[in-house]
Order: C-alpha cells, then sequence, then structure tokens
C-alpha cells in the first residue's frame, strides 16, 4: 500500500526507559516505516548509537553544531510525517513548555510545533518527578498547544518502587503513532463494533465445541478502525490485553448477542465465527469416562442468529457487515445471505485461504449488488480495504 512508508521522527531523551525503544524502532521498521532518530545528548548515557542506527538503517542525529551543507533542525521536520519523543523526561517536557532550544531535539520540537503535523509524547519518570506541580503545569501547557500525551503506566519502576512513571507499553506507542499517523477526523465520533474469534458452546463445566477461528481478520479489523480514528468497541471471544480500544470478552453466541445489544454502533462487523449450535444436553458437571459405557450424545440445537437479529432491529443510519466463509464457491453463499439476513455488506472468503493464515483473498458483495474483488494481501492490508469500503 503506497501510504504504508510514512516517515516516523523519533526522540530520545536521558530516562533509564530508552532502552525500551530498540523494540519500539523494530516494530515500525518491521511494518515498512521509515524512522529517523534525534537525541538529547544526554540520552548518549542510556542507548547506543551504533545500535540505533542499525535498527532504524538511518544516520542519527544529537548534534546541534556540526559544519553542514543544510541545516539539520529544519530538514528533519520537513522529512518527518509525526514526532514523537519516547520516553521524554521531565527535563525535556520542560524546556518544550517554554521555548528553550538548547539542544537539536528542543530546536526539532521548537520548529515542529509551528507545522499541522502531529507530535507525540511518551514520558517516563519517578512517581514524584511525574507529580511535581511545575512538570503537571507544563504538561497542561502542552496539551494546550495540541501536544498529544501516551500517560506513563501504574507498576515498578527502576528505582525500585511502585507507582506512575513507567513508559507506557511499547506496543501502545506503537498503535498511537499509527492513529495520529493514519486517524481521519471525520470518524472521531463514529462508533464501530468488530466481533472477533470463535464462539464456544459448554458441553459440560471443562469442554465445549468450538471453530477455527484465530481472529487474526477482527483483530487486523480493530487495529485500523482504531488508527483510522474510529470509536472501537471490540468484542472477541479471544482474550486481548493492552489494546488501545475497549474489549468485551465473551464467550457464547447468546453472550455476544447481548454484548452486540448492549452497545450502540455506526457500523457493526461481524468477523467472529459464531458456532450455529449450542448443546441442548449439557453437564452442570464434568462427564466423568467411567460412568459412559460406549458412547454417548450430544444434542445441538440452534443459536440465536447473532447478525439476522441485530440487522432485524436496526436504525436507519447503521451499517452492517457480515463475513460467508464457505469452501465452495463463497460468494454465491454470500449473496444468499446478504439478503436473508438483510445485511448492507458481506465479505466472501474461501476457507483454504481464510482460515487461520495470515493472508487472504475477499469479495465484498454490497447491498446493491456491486462486487468489489481484493487480491490475495495480508489480513492487515486486506482489514484497511475492507474498512474504506464498508464504513464510507
Ligand atoms: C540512572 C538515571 C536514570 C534517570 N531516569 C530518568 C527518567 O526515567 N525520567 C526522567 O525524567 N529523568 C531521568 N533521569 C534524569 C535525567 O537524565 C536528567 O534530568 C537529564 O538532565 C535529562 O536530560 P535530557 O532531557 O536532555 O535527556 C535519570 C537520571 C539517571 C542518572
Amino acid at each position: 500500500m503506497k501510504d504504508m512508508k510514512k516517515n516516523i521522527l523519533l526522540g530520545i531523551t536521558s530516562s533509564i526507559a530508552a532502552y525500551k525503544v530498540y523494540e519500539l524502532i523494530r516494530l515500525y521498521k518491521k511494518n515498512n516505516y521509515n524512522v529517523k532518530v534525534i537525541l538529547s545528548e544526554n540520552a548518549l548515557n542510556f542507548v547506543s548509537p551504533l545500535v540505533l542506527e542499525t535498527l532504524c538503517e538511518n544516520e542519527i542525529y544529537y548534534k546541534q553544531f556540526t559544519p553542514r551543507t543544510n541545516v539539520e533542525h529544519i530538514g528533519l521536520v520537513d522529512w518527518a510525517d509525526i514526532f514523537i519523543i519516547a520516553p521524554i523526561s521531565a527535563n525535556t517536557i520542560s524546556k518544550c513548555a517554554n521555548g528553550i532550544a538548547d539542544n537539536l531535539l528542543c530546536s526539532v520540537f521548537c520548529a515542529f510545533l509551528s507545522t499541522e503535523k502531529p507530535v507525540l509524547f511518551a514520558p517516563a519518570m519517578n512517581t514524584n518527578m511525574w507529580n511535581n506541580p511545575f512538570i503537571k503545569e507544563n504538561v497542561e501547557k502542552l496539551k494546550k498547544q495540541n501536544i498529544n500525551f501516551i500517560d506513563p503506566q501504574e507498576g515498578f519502576l527502576a528505582c525500585g518502587t511502585n507507582g506512575c512513571g513507567r513508559l507506557a507499553d511499547i506496543n501502545i506507542i506503537y498503535e498511537t503513532t499509527l492513529k495520529y499517523l493514519f486517524q481521519n477526523k471525520k470518524n472521531n465520533n463514529k462508533k464501530i463494533i468488530i466481533t472477533m474469534g470463535g464462539t464456544k458452546e459448554a458441553i459440560d463445566n471443562v469442554r465445549c465445541i468450538t471453530n477455527f477461528s484465530s481472529g487474526k481478520m477482527g483483530r487486523a479489523l480493530c487495529k485500523w478502525a482504531y488508527r483510522l480514528g474510529y470509536e472501537v468497541c471490540c468484542i472477541s471471544t479471544l482474550p486481548l490485553e493492552n489494546e488501545t480500544y475497549k474489549t468485551i470478552n465473551v464467550s457464547t453466541a447468546q453472550e455476544m448477542l447481548k454484548a452486540v445489544q448492549e452497545n450502540d454502533f455506526d457500523y457493526l462487523i461481524m468477523a467472529a465465527a459464531v458456532c450455529d449450535f449450542k448443546v441442548e444436553n449439557k453437564s452442570e458437571h464434568k462427564i466423568l469416562k467411567e460412568n459412559i459405557k460406549n458412547d454417548f450424545e450430544l444434542k445441538l440445537t440452534f443459536n440465536p442468529d447473532v447478525i439476522k437479529t441485530i440487522a432485524e432491529n436496526k436504525k436507519e443510519n447503521q451499517k452492517i457487515t457480515g463475513f460467508c466463509l464457505a469452501d465452495d464457491d463463497p460468494v454465491n453463499c454470500a449473496k444468499k445471505k446478504l439478503q436473508n439476513k438483510n445485511l448492507d455488506f458481506i465479505v466472501a472468503n474461501e476457507i483454504k485461504t481464510a482460515l487461520n493464515t495470515d493472508k487472504n483473498k475477499v469479495t465484498i458483495i454490497e447491498k446493491s449488488g456491486k462486487i468489489i474483488n481484493i487480491d490475495l494481501d495480508t489480513k492487515d492490508n486486506i482489514a484497511k480495504k475492507i474498512l474504506e469500503v464498508v464504513c464510507d
């Protein structure tokens, strides 16, 4: 995708958390972003220029005054699509808030502030420093100038105490960077529900029937919906951790239906593989092998049809997208489903390319009958393309 190759300017200051940015740079690079690094000179005590240069595959910058042909701090501002300082120290926060530009990092910030491009700060420091009234005041001052903060987290700190001050989780910093790179402000007040994973139906209190859904498509949809600026509610059967959006954990089809009914949406995308059946003769207690002579029968009854039930009661402005997975001719199967369930869109995919894979190819069918084919691509890229069609 051509707009994936964005330029990220990463500032690093002299916090003990600086070692964590190696992983952040790797994440940016792995996902095809260009990275340039500027350090405060004090940060050289905490990270190695050689490692940084190797990871970001670019020269790194920290000298304010060197013989040069171009003016470094202006060139970097022009190059960057976003400027993120992670970790940002108490000292650099205060300098930035007061227009002090006594090193390259702060000079770049001074020049960056006059552009429309996003700036992100991820502070890390001892709890007492974070609670210092001058730091608080400076943070507020910066927020008023549209500097976006990724707040530090509670936890065990390098100084041996517990409290607020830990650098935010690297995945959260990564996802927030992408959100500020890609978000479309027109999506900001739009609510989207995405369901993911395979539902589970109990046989007894330890066993269940389920399916082979990995949740990869749903997860990719959630990530892109968040990055594009939607208010995301993910209803998942899989455990989720450190996500940047609201998550609700469910297990059965009935629970999934209830969770969707209890949350408002502009767009609903049902990427979850919902079990069509539940066990009617399920046991409250573990079924013991010793108590079974030869075999025993599970009696299956239909689950509620989650998407159909929601579509029957949908409001006029709401758009509902379903998924259809079939062995053969998924497009035909999807067309029938689209009509029977009164959906706005349906995404058809074949079991052999879709189930438990990292790549997929899909066909989106609109209510009007219009067909959009998306060729084989990563689920991540497919998710973005689906959202561009179904949430217009
Ligand atoms: C071992 C050590 C760890 C430090 N960790 C932090 C930190 O996590 N956050 C912070 O704001 N300052 C921390 N400091 C203090 C800063 O390094 C100091 O304020 C420095 O002047 C900041 O410079 P800079 O903002 O130009 O990088 C630490 C200092 C030392 C010696």
